[in-house]
């Protein structure tokens, strides 16, 4: 199916304004899907971060289980996978990968680009789409706003001829909120993508709200903050309550409290583990927290 005719009919599922996806699967249940506030797309709420974990070069031992992952999430419903140029061999990996698994159209790609200076800006896109193996690419994103004036007016020129679906910025640190929210400002973009997690709260005091103002959908990276809430809960058992409404890992508890936000599109986290990413998928379907509970869970998450 040809990208245009790709586009159209996901454009028409996101008019039919249900806020599930379909998995591949059909007896499992659905996953929570956001939609993207320039188009109305539908966009599952649970993607997938591809920082370390799929720098795995050319190793068929290393890419096995990076395959099992990308399989489970797409039969799980999942969409959207996030790279850069900045990973290594990550975007040539999920771009072998998906071509294995005959994927790579269906999914909703997302990578950035990373390097100063116009003709190195596309000279660097044009590989990253080679690698990633798309006709077009869903979403590309300049990352930590590097030469973020330069490649905003290449990205401009891409989406208006095609090249790009969508565009946006990216940042995963407070100290450089200011700055992204002055470019945020501007109104030229599609997506922000930010830190966002119970353990790196500061994007919700000003950048999720102007995201929300703005009709910008929101990507939360660092979810687990780099997989440090693991190591802070290591040993603690979940709370009854938590259980009780349906939580049934820690994985879940910090994913379902970010999707919940409403200003939130999809969290992006990373993992190169198959049971992993099923558990993060299942934090992905409902029930979900409302205000009260979210407050609960952070109230929780800091005493321990
Ligand atoms: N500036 C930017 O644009 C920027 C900056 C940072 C991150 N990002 C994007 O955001 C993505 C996510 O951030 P991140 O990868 O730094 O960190 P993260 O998603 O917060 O944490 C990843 C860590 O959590 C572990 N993990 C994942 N699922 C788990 C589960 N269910 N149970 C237990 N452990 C689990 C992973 O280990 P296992 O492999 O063992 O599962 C890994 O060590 C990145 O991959 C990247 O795509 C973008």
């Amino acid at each position: 199916m040809d990208c245009e005719r790709r586009h159209a009919l996901r454009t028409l599922g996101a008019l039919a304004a249900a806020l599930v996806v379909k998995p591949a699967a059909a007896q499992s249940p659905a996953l929570l899907a956001r939609p993207i506030p320039a188009t109305g797309e539908l966009l599952p709420a649970i993607g997938l971060g591809t920082w370390q974990v799929f720098d795995a070069g050319g190793d068929a031992a290393a890419r096995a289980p990076l395959r099992e992952v990308l399989r489970t999430f797409f039969a799980g419903g999942g969409r959207m996978v996030d790279s850069s140029p900045m990973y290594g061999a990550s975007e040539s990996v999920v771009g072998d990968l998906c071509a294995e698994l005959a994927i790579c159209e269906p999914l909703f790609v997302a990578t950035k680009v990373w390097t100063s200076g116009r003709d190195e800006g596309v000279r660097q896109m044009e590989t990253s789409i080679k690698r990633l193996r798309v006709e077009k690419m869903d979403l590309m994103q300049v990352h930590n706003l590097v030469d973020v004036a330069t490649h905003t007016r290449t990205l401009a020129d891409w989406k208006a001829k095609g090249r790009v679906r969508y565009i946006g910025i990216t940042h995963y640190t407070s100290s450089a909120y200011a700055e992204v929210e002055k470019w945020l400002k501007t109104g030229q973009y599609d997506f922000l993508q930010i830190n966002y997690s119970l353990a790196e709260r500061e994007s919700e005091q000003r950048l999720l709200p102007l995201a929300r103002e703005r009709k910008v959908a929101v990507i939360a990276n660092r979810p687990f903050a780099e997989g440090a809430m693991f190591r802070r809960v290591r040993g603690k058992s979940l709370p009854e309550w938590a259980k009780e409404a349906g939580i049934a890992s820690w994985a879940q508890y910090f994913l379902k409290w970010i999707v919940s936000h409403p200003a939130v599109t999809c969290a992006i986290p990373g993992t190169g583990r198959p049971e992993h990413m099923a558990d993060n998928l299942a934090a992905g379907m409902g029930p979900f927290p409302d205000p009260s509970m979210r407050k609960r869970m952070a109230e929780h998450f800091d005493s321990l």
